[in-house]
């Protein structure tokens, strides 16, 4: 991946996810990073007391274990349950003119958690941080950041937020206020810290040095207390009027990509330092990444020249994306058909199959398939049209309601003097599954649904004799 940071994580590693560079020669290996990050795994007992809490079935995503890590989770569903309104942070680095399907993973879940809890959101496009991270490689202006974020937030908002609950926001444009003050105060960060927490040096640019600080900034309710504590309590300066909140804080809940936990750790780290200030440590949720079409050790990405034939933009053609899918999905298939017959397919590592782990939510589908393709039954060309049909209809939808946006429904989220709906209604409890549910849930999800390869054909004739001597017994 091009960038101009230096970090550092060295290539020579088997594994690097920083939020520069996700690089591994075989499979990420997420249990070493949730070790590595201090995390915690998300467990079938969270996600039962999630369905409890939020009285909604858990997410896809979180039953098959794609969100897969997380920290203080636990608090934000106490804290819910206790009648409190809770927050949730993302964002989104504009870099490119479109985005693609892995880029929509953060966004689609997002949603989900905006229902579960029914809560206000504030998505922070980081035009800034690509200016200073790429800006130079790729020779363009702040300015181009800029509109990218305007661009982008189309795609963003076609995930459907709801707007009376959704802010979203060009940080170049927003920073001042509260929102800044606090950026201020996680600046008492020492650059040694920096350094030790995203291996950036004194080669790179104060812009990239600075940058965590407003990228942990919007995980504190108070950055946004005229959206998130309209009534107070405030001081108020007599002289220029600004407001300063004095309140409790909310609680904020971030969902993202793994690469991105640096900077929580970061913003968990400051809260507990300005703990007396009513600071509440940020809680985090982790999604894997969407392999990319090429093979399972990599992230999609939007960068190289590979990437313009083998990524999927949420802005392509269908008809692009289906011949996209079957010329270039890695198949776990085996060369030939007779052999394929024989030892079946592999899971592990079928493109068509990860995606569908993502795109076909209904588990007795994704069974069938898992069966039939580890069997051999299905082939690596019907396994892909499989795919090429899920993945064009998420992507024909999105476009669809991108298409419906207009130039108002984008600006009414970009306005942020308005008032937005705090309340959260209460839904009927929720029916729990028996725990043997639960406890297939999550990291515990068998992703085969249990597949086995077909029986070798000398195993095949063996049990034949013996069944043959055994009725020859009787
Ligand atoms: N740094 C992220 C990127 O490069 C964008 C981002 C800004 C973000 N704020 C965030 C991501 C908060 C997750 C959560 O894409």
């Amino acid at each position: 991946m091009a960038t101009e940071s230096k970090h550092a994580d060295s290539p020579v590693e088997e594994q690097v996810v920083n939020p520069w560079m996700v690089q591994s020669k075989t499979a990420i290996d997420y249990m070493k990073l949730i070790e590595r990050f201090g995390c915690d795994p998300i467990t079938p007992a969270l996600l039962k007391r999630f369905e409890k809490v939020t009285r909604m079935r858990v997410h896809p995503w979180l039953r098959r274990g794609i969100f897969f890590s997380q920290k203080d989770l636990e608090n934000i569903l106490n804290e819910y349950e206790a009648g409190h309104t809770v927050y949730l942070y993302t964002g989104r680095g504009p870099s490119s003119e479109a985005m693609h399907l892995g880029h929509m993973i953060p966004f689609m879940f997002t949603k989900y958690l905006q229902d579960a809890f029914d809560a206000v959101l504030v998505i922070q496009l980081s035009d800034d941080e690509k200016y200073s991270f790429k800006g130079r490689s790729e020779g363009k202006r702040l300015e181009e950041y800029n509109r990218l974020s305007y661009e982008n937030s189309r795609d963003i908002i076609a995930c459907g937020f709801n707007p009376d609950k959704t802010f979203i926001f060009s940080n170049l444009k927003t920073v001042g206020g509260e929102l800044y003050e606090n950026t201020v105060k996680i600046m008492t960060t020492t650059g040694n810290q920096i350094k030790g927490i995203y291996g950036l040096t004194l080669d790179n640019t104060v812009g990239q040095l600075a940058w965590p600080a407003f990228q942990c900034a919007p995980a504190y309710s108070n950055s946004f207390s005229d959206i998130l504590h309209p009534d107070g309590p405030y001081e108020v300066n007599k002289y220029d009027a600004s407001k300063v909140y004095t309140g409790r804080h909310m609680f904020c809940l971030v969902p993202m990509a793994i690469d991105q936990d640096p900077y929580f750790r970061m913003a968990r780290d400051f809260a507990a330092r300005f703990k007396k200030d009513g600071f509440i440590k940020p809680a985090t949720i982790h999604t894997k990444f969407l392999v990319a079409l090429g093979g399972i050790n990599a992230k999609m990405s939007s960068t190289g020249a590979a990437a313009t034939d083998t990524t999927i933009y949420m802005t392509n053609d269908l008809k692009k994306i289906r011949k996209t899918i079957m010329k270039h999905a890695f198949s776990g298939g085996q060369d030939t058909l007779e052999l394929h017959r024989k030892l079946g397919g592999d899971l592990d590592t079928d493109v068509a199959y990860q995606y569908l782990m993502y795109f076909e939510p209904d588990d007795d589908r994704l069974r069938e398939i898992a069966h039939k393709y580890r069997s051999g039954k299905m082939t690596s060309g019907e396994i892909k049209e499989i795919m090429a049909d899920v993945v064009c209809e998420v992507v024909r939808k999105h476009q669809e309601a991108r298409d419906k946006l207009t130039d108002e429904d984008v600006c009414k989220f970009f306005t942020r003097d308005r008032k937005f709906d705090l309340k959260h209604s209460d839904r009927p409890p929720l029916e729990l599954h028996t725990d043997s549910v639960y406890e297939g849930y999550g990291i515990n999800f068998d992703p085969t649904f249990g597949a086995e390869p077909p029986m070798p054909a000398e195993e095949d004739s063996k049990v034949d004799t013996k069944l043959a001597e055994a009725s020859a017994l009787l």
